[in-house]
């Protein structure tokens, strides 16, 4: 039998392997919220965080002083909804995540989001690009695939984008991938990495499951990709208008944040898929598309090609082609005319 102390250590051990060796300040915009508040617990859990900054416009002192609780090292603050609390809270940060926005919730596409979201993210950014310029901004906030390219346009208005610091986090569908072909297959979902490309909505999102030796056919192959594409709202419907995916995402969002963390630390060969200013599909109005990126200290080091794909991924990237680029020039538009 384990004790709480030793399963707690455990999980630790699993879920961040690597002692901090370097100071790293992050911060989480939209901290109180359903996705906020699990994923400031498990980046108060990572050792390779020492501070952490919590800001949100309600209760992030509060969601602070929770976890500050916590016996880890890093330091932790909130900051209450005043522009010099958001100021301080960016200031000097090596990662911004943005999960501030509102969810779906049933009937409700992402991009029914944009309205509200889009101002929001706007706002963030304005602020990250003035106080934080030079920090790897991590999206999460929907419709990513709008909100990615309007944070650069702002970061690009104030004369600081740099196209290798901002991501658009895509993670949650790797993860979604990985487990459903785990229950399909009995496999571990540990070991499952599924590439998955393209962006963050239905049809954008592509799996590329021939890429991992599957070769599903026919239906169960339809019913595979519609789960990996739809994964979103199997939740949104399970939760019955309560929001959408938090406690998955949370686990998505932090793994990506260790990952760049373990790349800006020195380590090689750390590869995640995610949304990124990317030159694979710009010939198709695409300027961003996620596909794997190896990450470094310098953010984005290297965008892999989508590769080897099957004629029936040919047609789900092509439609996907179609969806993002609309979705991206409503992003891009909507930011030049509301700077
Ligand atoms: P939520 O409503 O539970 O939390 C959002 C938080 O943002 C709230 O605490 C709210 O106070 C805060 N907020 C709103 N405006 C803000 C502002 N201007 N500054 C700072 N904070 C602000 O929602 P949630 O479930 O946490 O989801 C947040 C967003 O993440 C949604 O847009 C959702 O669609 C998106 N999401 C993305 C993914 C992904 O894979 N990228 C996955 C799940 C959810
Ligand atoms: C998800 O994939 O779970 C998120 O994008 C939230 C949503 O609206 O589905």
């Amino acid at each position: 039998m384990f004790t709480a102390r030793q399963i707690f250590a455990q999980v630790q051990r699993r879920t961040f392997s690597a002692s901090a060796r370097q100071a790293s300040k992050v911060t989480v915009l939209g901290a109180a919220g359903g996705i906020g508040q699990p994923l400031s617990l498990l980046l108060k859990l990572n050792p390779r965080v020492s501070q952490l900054a919590l800001y949100d416009i309600r209760l992030a002192p509060g969601v602070a002083a929770d976890i500050g609780h916590i016996n880890t090292k890093s330091e932790v603050r909130g900051y209450d909804a005043t522009p010099s609390q958001l100021a301080e809270a960016l200031k000097g940060s090596e990662i911004v995540l943005i999960p501030a926005g509102v969810p779906r919730k049933p009937g409700m596409t992402r991009d029914d989001l944009f309205n509200t979201n889009a101002s929001i993210v706007r706002d963030l950014a304005k602020a990250a690009a003035e106080h934080s310029p030079e920090a790897n901004i991590l999206i999460i906030s929907n419709p990513v695939n709008s909100t990615v390219p309007i944070t650069a346009e702002v970061f690009t208005s104030k004369g600081v984008y740099n196209p290798k610091r901002l991501f658009g986090v895509t993670t949650l569908d790797v993860v979604r991938a990985s487990r459903f072909i785990s229950e399909i297959k009995n496999t571990d979902p540990a070991n499952e990495n599924i590439t998955v490309v393209g962006g963050h909505s239905g049809a954008t999102i592509v799996p590329l499951l021939s890429q991992s030796g599957y070769n599903l056919e026919g239906e169960k192959l339809d019913a595979y990709v519609n789960r990996v594409q739809f994964g979103g709202d199997e939740v949104v419907k399970a939760k019955a208008g309560a929001g959408s995916a938090t406690l998955s995402m949370a686990m998505a969002g932090a793994r990506f944040a260790e990952s760049l963390l373990k790349a800006a630390q020195g380590q090689k060969n750390v590869i995640e898929p995610t949304f990124v200013d990317s030159p694979l599909y710009k010939d198709q109005g695409c300027d961003f598309f996620a596909s794997n990126v190896e990450l470094g200290p310098n953010g984005v080091e290297k965008i892999h090609p989508v590769g080897k794909i099957t004629a029936k991924e040919q047609e789900l990237l092509g439609k996907c082609l179609e969806g993002l680029s609309k979705d991206i020039k409503k992003g891009v538009e909507w930011a030049k005319a509301n700077p």
